[in-house]
């Protein structure tokens, strides 16, 4: 769908921003860029909607070069959320949200019914936020619509610089869950710009970590963790190893339990895990229910049951192995 193909950014003799990268972005995929300050993942980023020129090599989206596509129409398919030129103040939410669909020229019955669709995923009234002004938004609010409006107009690909990076860590985390939900029922195909290799584990399908203008390894975020390719990716992992492998290990991962049982009890079980889940969510849910033990559901059917003692064993031999490297 997008790829990069030797593409550098150089900005003067000593200032490459962008070193010889070449990357792949599948249909449907969401790649997070991660990596230090300075990295280049906001330049790599805003070459793909041709707010930046390439000062070699090739980007092409759908098999097109993007040279030779109009810049104006490009950004039209293409939504961008960022976190600090956030919306527009003099808009209300409604105009903030529409300015692509009208500049798209769908007629009004459509916008509103659009910006009423829109507003309701992420859980706000449209009657009483519709009107409203960003100074009447609080943060987490305001970051909710910038998402919206970039993708209102249901582009295809949606670019997203740190576009969580100024909330608190609560209202991010939610944020970042909402986002999560909405984005596997849309399946758009996701470049998304962070520093946070927590956030970059979260959201990613794959991650390109990037530093000093290169990429240093591309991959799941099981396999960056699992298996850095070279002492600068293990550095940067660095002291969060373990943490991240406790994020990026999965019940599925522990328990090859293949039983399977159709059975009503999804709906009843409030309290459930999918072999997806990871072994801190089923910390959180093991806290929090108090109970020793959960059941597993994958896709509403009941596969097995995943018991305390055994996940903390898990962890305990976890531990051991990074003790080991
Ligand atoms: N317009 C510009 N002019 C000159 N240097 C720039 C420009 N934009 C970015 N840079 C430099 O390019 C490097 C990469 O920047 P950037 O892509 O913004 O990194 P990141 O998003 O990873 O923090 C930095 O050294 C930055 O100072
Ligand atoms: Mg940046």
């Amino acid at each position: 769908m997008i790829k990069f193909e030797n593409v550098s950014k150089v900005y003067s003799k000593d200032l490459v921003a962008v070193n010889n990268i070449s990357l792949e972005v599948k249909k449907g995929e969401t790649l997070v860029l991660l990596g230090t300050s300075g990295s280049g993942k906001t330049t790599t980023m805003r070459m793909i909607n041709k707010l930046e020129t390439p000062t070699s090599g090739n980007i092409y989206i759908d098999d097109k070069n993007i040279k030779e596509l109009d810049s104006i129409e490009l950004r039209r398919k293409i939504g961008y959320a960022i976190q600090y030129i956030g919306l527009f103040n003099h808009m209300s939410v409604f105009e903030n949200i529409s300015i692509v669909p009208k500049l798209l020229k769908w007629d009004k019955d459509r916008i509103k019914k659009r910006i009423d669709d829109l507003l309701k995923i992420f859980g706000f009234d449209p009657d009483e936020y519709k009107n409203r002004f960003p100074s009447q938004l609080s943060g987490g609010e305001k970051q909710r619509i910038g998402v919206l409006r970039a993708i209102a107009a249901d582009p295809p690909i949606i670019l997203m610089d740190e576009p969580f990076g100024a909330l608190d860590p609560i209202t991010r985390e939610q944020v970042q869950n909402e986002f999560i939900e909405l984005e596997s029922d849309i399946k758009k195909t996701i470049v998304f710009v962070t520093h946070d290799v927590f956030e970059a584990v979260k959201m990613a399908d794959r991650i390109a970590l990037m530093d000093n203008g290169k990429i240093l390894q591309i991959a799941t975020p099981k396999e960056l963790v699992n298996s850095p390719k070279n002492e600068l990716v293990k550095q940067f992992l660095g002291r969060h190893k373990f943490q991240l492998s406790l994020m990026t290990t999965t019940i599925k991962d522990l328990f090859d339990k293949t039983e399977t049982e159709t059975t009503l009890s999804f709906f009843k079980e409030k309290n459930k895990l999918t072999p997806r889940s990871s072994i801190i969510e089923a910390l959180d849910l093991f806290k929090e229910t108090k109970k020793t033990n959960l059941a597993i559901f994958d896709r509403k059917k009941l596969c097995g049951y995943l018991h305390k003692k055994d996940l903390l064993n898990s962890i305990s031999n976890l531990l051991k192995e990074k003790e080991r490297v």
